[in-house]
């Protein structure tokens, strides 16, 4: 048996001129969902959109929805980015001070939730939060912009996060975002992600579908031998 790997385009290296065009484009890819980043100019040095734009978009993909806030306070919006048609809300460990009340309230509203480390936050803590967490999304570049380098001391962490999960035997997802590429994917697998994000590599590759083909038959036997999680289970 082996995990199965999901990949998660990001529109951030989307042309804007074209969103719905490129939508459309990781559609067609077979990519398994849409990473949204959004980023308020004070939790992270950039700014990008809101829920207006998420909402006009909706309609251009079937794909779910995975919205990365970036932004502080983000249990003031929860219900907005939701309206908007997420389907997958993350919000960040460093952003919150009762992190796993907000947890709650994003499944309350219907939707799979994520907590997001940084790339100095450790896994300290997070044990006791997991339960609540659909997936855990581990930053591999200091978040606020695309086309960063990988870091690879944060590999480490993805290995010692994924021993934390099986070890409590929980269906949470591991999804790895920041620098992801076809050279390191393979390493990323291997220290257990389940989900790729991938932004300026994906939009950059001529061969889209092929990347994507790739990168879903390179999953990693599971050691446990039995499924991961079914993909039932991380659809919300
Ligand atoms: C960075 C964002 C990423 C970004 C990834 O703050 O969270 O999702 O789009 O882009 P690449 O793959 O280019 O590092
Ligand atoms: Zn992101």
């Amino acid at each position: 048996m082996s995990r199965p790997v999901l990949v998660a385009p990001s529109i951030l290296s989307a042309d804007f001129a074209r969103l719905g065009e490129e939508l459309q484009v990781i559609s067609r890819s077979g990519a398994d969902w849409v990473h949204l980043d959004v980023m308020d100019g004070h939790f992270v040095p950039n700014l990008t959109f809101g829920p207006p734009l998420i909402a006009q978009i909706r309609r251009h993909s079937a794909l779910p929805f995975d919205v990365h806030l970036m932004i502080e306070r983000p249990q003031d919006w929860l219900k907005a980015y939701r309206d908007a048609g997420a389907d997958r809300l993350t919000i960040h460990l460093e952003a919150c001070r009762h992190v796993q009340r907000h947890l709650v309230q994003i499944r309350e509203l219907g939707a799979a939730a994520g907590l997001c480390l940084n790339p100095q936050t450790p896994l300290a803590g997070l044990e006791y939060v997991l339960p609540d967490c659909d997936h855990v999304l581990v930053m591999t570049v200091n978040p606020g912009f695309g086309g960063q380098s990988l870091l690879e001391p944060v590999v480490g962490k993805i290995a010692d996060l994924r021993r934390m999960i099986d070890g409590l035997g929980l269906p949470t997802l591991i999804e790895v975002d920041g620098g992801i590429d076809r050279g390191n994917a393979q390493r990323i697998l291997a220290a257990g992600a389940d989900v790729l994000v991938m932004g300026s590599a994906f939009f950059r590759e001529q061969e889209k579908q092929a990347l994507v083909d790739h990168l879903h038959a390179a999953a990693i036997p599971n050691k446990r031998g039995k499924p991961h999680a079914g993909r039932s289970a991380r659809s919300p």
